[in-house]
């Protein structure tokens, strides 16, 4: 964290339910590690972490109610050695609470100086608008990426009521560095890459048509693949940002670097007509989260 602080990254992610396990069984929290990561230097970061989302054996569990959430901020301010986080998010939608009920809670921890603002990840337009209205929202965080294109749908109301999008997993987990040459196998039970489509046979094989369109255009900008994935999103809207993810301070470097290739409007639109050509736009449908 400290080496992509002095590259000049400011705005670091993370959520409550970001967990492994230690050695001695206990929960390893992301935040914590944080937490860690950013002492001296939090004063000068845009800090973000997500509530409302536990993983039990039965699977995902959502819970955005009043006492879950002021439950949830105080573990988190804890954990992340923090009395304040920059851009809270609800991390799911939580079909048993009402967006209202959502935003308003929001807004009274707004109130109390312990959250800056407030987003919602993987939300719909009209949960969106019924929070907004309550208490406006400053950030949506949803997947965005070459080969995930549906978020698009939710870009003229993101433009009206002037919201960012924050762009998770805008790299299609290293798909389309086109890192992976050979259909790669995760085997780790705490690695959730395997059950994603584009790693899947049937999607690896049809992804491949997207990756020669980067390599071809990587190839003309002289920059890496990685790099025209998210020059690609920066050059579309003002307010898109994606925030990609690794473990390595190289590919921090590069992917950072991408934000000096431009993309003009002309080459943006051929590559999404040439995407839209290979009926990539709504593979929505197709991955699980
Ligand atoms: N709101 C949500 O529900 C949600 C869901 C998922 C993720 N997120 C957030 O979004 C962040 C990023 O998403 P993500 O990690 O799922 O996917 P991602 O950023 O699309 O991909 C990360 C993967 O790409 C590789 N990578 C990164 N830069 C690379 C480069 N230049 N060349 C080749 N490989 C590269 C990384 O490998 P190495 O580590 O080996 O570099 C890692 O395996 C997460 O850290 C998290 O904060 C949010």
């Amino acid at each position: 964290m400290r080496a992509a602080f002095d590259m000049g990254y400011t705005f670091f992610d993370t959520a409550e339910c970001y967990t492994g396990i230690n050695p001695d069984g206990t929960t390893a929290y992301n935040e914590e590690a944080v937490g860690e990561g950013i002492k001296g230097i939090r004063d000068k970061l845009i800090l973000c972490t997500k509530c409302g989302v536990r993983f039990t054996d039965a699977g995902m569990e959502m819970d955005s109610g009043p006492a879950a959430i002021r439950k949830a901020i105080e573990g988190s301010l804890r954990r992340l050695q923090t009395d304040y986080i920059d851009l809270y998010y609800q991390h799911r939608i939580d079909p048993k609470t009402e967006p209202e009920s959502v935003a308003e809670t929001m807004g009274e921890l707004i109130k109390e100086g312990k959250i800056r603002a407030w987003g919602i990840s993987a939300v719909n337009e009209e949960y969106l608008r019924r929070a907004h209205a309550v208490t406006p929202v400053t950030a949506v965080q949803n997947m965005y990426n070459m080969i995930d294109r549906g978020t698009e749908k939710l870009f003229p109301v993101l433009e009206e009521l002037g919201i960012t999008l924050v762009s998770y997993t805008p790299l299609a987990k290293g798909f389309l560095s086109g890192r992976y040459t050979e259909r790669p196998v995760f085997n780790h039970p705490e690695d959730n890459r395997g059950g994603r489509y584009q790693f899947s046979e049937e999607g690896f094989a049809y992804y491949r048509q997207a990756l020669d369109l980067i390599r071809t255009t990587a190839e003309s900008k002289q920059a890496t693949m990685a790099q025209i994935s998210l020059a690609w999103m920066l050059s579309k809207k003002p307010w898109i940002v994606p925030i990609p993810g690794t473990r390595s301070p190289e590919r921090m470097q590069e992917n950072l670097n991408a934000s000096d290739i431009v993309l003009t409007p002309a080459e943006v639109k051929a590559l999404d007509d040439a995407l839209d050509k290979m009926g990539l736009v709504d593979s929505m449908s197709k991955r699980s989260w």
